[in-house]
């Protein structure tokens, strides 16, 4: 199979639910968003802001609404539904947390089990009040008011929590400082520093100062490197061809997969290099290469956490081997993803197996891979076995393909434009 041509991917997910968030609670005149990702999860993080009040337009790839600003959002009169998405619940959690109102959060089945307590802990150290109907999960309900600053020490890298946090701070006007062992995703920072906010970051710290008001923003969202992976590794397993991904946000937190890829003995080169709204961007460019095996520790996993169900499959297709270590947090996402990887590898002829903080792919040559994949309804488990199924060989049955609108609505067409 040869795959040949230019995608463009949708904008990045977790910048399009930071600019939402902050051009609502800006003040002072529109925002402007542009290219921001519309997909389900995002449309959670429009829908929730639209029940507290925010005059959020339908999504377009041309936004601009007018934010309520820091004490403008309203006791919502309805639960608020962030369906599949994680970022919905826990930036919003921290936005909720500064407001002076009970919001109650709800979710599907598969954010129901995803824990909470992990926002729920600092927020409530800063003076909220958090009700679960279970243990740890949604439903949740947050009762908002008075918080004070905190300086708090997070356990897992999750940009989520640390955004929480930061949210809470801005909306309340208290300064906060999180501390991580390892750096996580960043683009809560860069959007606040970019909208003048007063904040100091450090290796795996940050703190910010309490601002007044959010001015609002104008942004172009960059496209997202966790959906860039998917025709990456299309390019990377072809026969022949090359494929080019353009505008591709390369923030460091964001491109272990890339930066894998390129010590497994690919090819992923960034061209025409650009800053976009403070973040870098590049066209991505790859093309077939014969791979061999790495391991990846945790230093790098929170870099590459997203695309870690794609590498796998990458890793079984080539034959070669994977040895993951430090990802547990993988056990956290839309699904368990280490034990969901592992048994969908095993069903289809690779040979994997369960680590408790990670897997390992036995790199036992490459053979056709041909069985059914149960996606747990999980986009990203549906969309790197989906590429599997491009290749020569392979005959990939999905029981659900569907699932994809969660990040990557026009994934499907997507692909098969590359493939000749
Ligand atoms: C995200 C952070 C990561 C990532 C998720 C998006 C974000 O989750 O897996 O897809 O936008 O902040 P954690 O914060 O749980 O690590």
């Amino acid at each position: 199979m040869k795959a040949r041509g230019t995608v463009r991917v949708p904008g990045d997910k977790s910048i399009s639910h930071r600019a939402l968030i902050c051009a609502a609670v800006a003040s002072g005149g529109e925002s402007r968003i542009r290219g921001i990702l519309r997909s389900a999860d995002v449309e959670s993080t429009a829908s929730v802001l639209r029940t507290l009040g925010v005059p959020v337009p339908a999504l377009s790839d041309d936004l601009s609404f007018e934010g309520v600003g820091f004490g403008g959002l309203r006791e919502p009169g309805l639960p608020l539904l962030c369906g599949n998405s994680g970022t919905t619940a826990r930036l919003m959690a921290g936005v909720a947390a500064a407001s002076p109102f009970a919001s109650r959060f709800e979710g599907d089945a598969s954010l129901s089990r995803r824990p909470m307590k992990r926002v729920a802990e600092p927020l409530t150290a800063m003076g909220a009040r958090i009700e679960f109907e279970r243990e740890d999960g949604l439903p949740m309900t947050v009762y908002g008011g008075d918080l004070a600053g905190i300086a708090w020490n997070t356990r897992a890298a999750s940009a989520q929590t640390k955004s929480a946090i930061l949210f809470a701070g801005l909306v309340a006007g208290v300064g906060v400082t999180v501390r991580e062992l390892r750096r996580s995703r960043d683009h809560t920072e860069r959007m606040l520093a970019s909208l003048g906010v007063p904040l100091t970051v450090g290796e795996t710290s940050v703190s910010v100062t309490p601002a007044s008001i959010l001015q609002p923003l104008d942004i172009s969202i960059p496209s997202d490197p966790s959906s860039a992976a998917f025709p990456a590794a299309l390019g990377t397993l072809a026969a022949s061809g090359e494929v080019r991904i353009p505008g591709v946000c390369i923030n460091p937190t964001r491109i272990g997969f890339f930066n894998a890829l390129s010590r497994m003995g690919g090819s992923a080169r960034f061209l025409e290099k650009r800053t976009v709204a403070g973040e870098p961007t590049a066209t991505v460019v790859v093309a077939p290469r014969k791979l061999h095996g790495i391991r990846i520790d945790a230093d790098e996993v929170p870099a590459i956490i997203d695309e870690l169900p794609m590498l796998a499959c990458v890793a079984a297709a080539s034959g070669v081997s994977l040895d993951v270590s430090g990802a547990e947090e993988l056990r956290e996402k839309e699904s368990d993803r280490i034990s969901v990887v592992v048994s969908n590898l095993n069903a289809i002829g690779a040979e994997a197996e369960e680590k408790r903080d990670g897997f390992r792919v036995h790199g036992r040559g490459a053979r056709p891979l041909r069985g059914r994949v149960s996606t747990y309804g999980d986009h990203r488990i549906a969309m790197a076995f989906g590429v599997l199924g491009f290749l020569d060989g392979n005959e990939i049955e999905l029981d659900d393909r569907d699932c994809v609108e969660v990040s990557y609505p026009g994934y499907w067409s997507d692909m098969a434009s590359l493939v000749q």
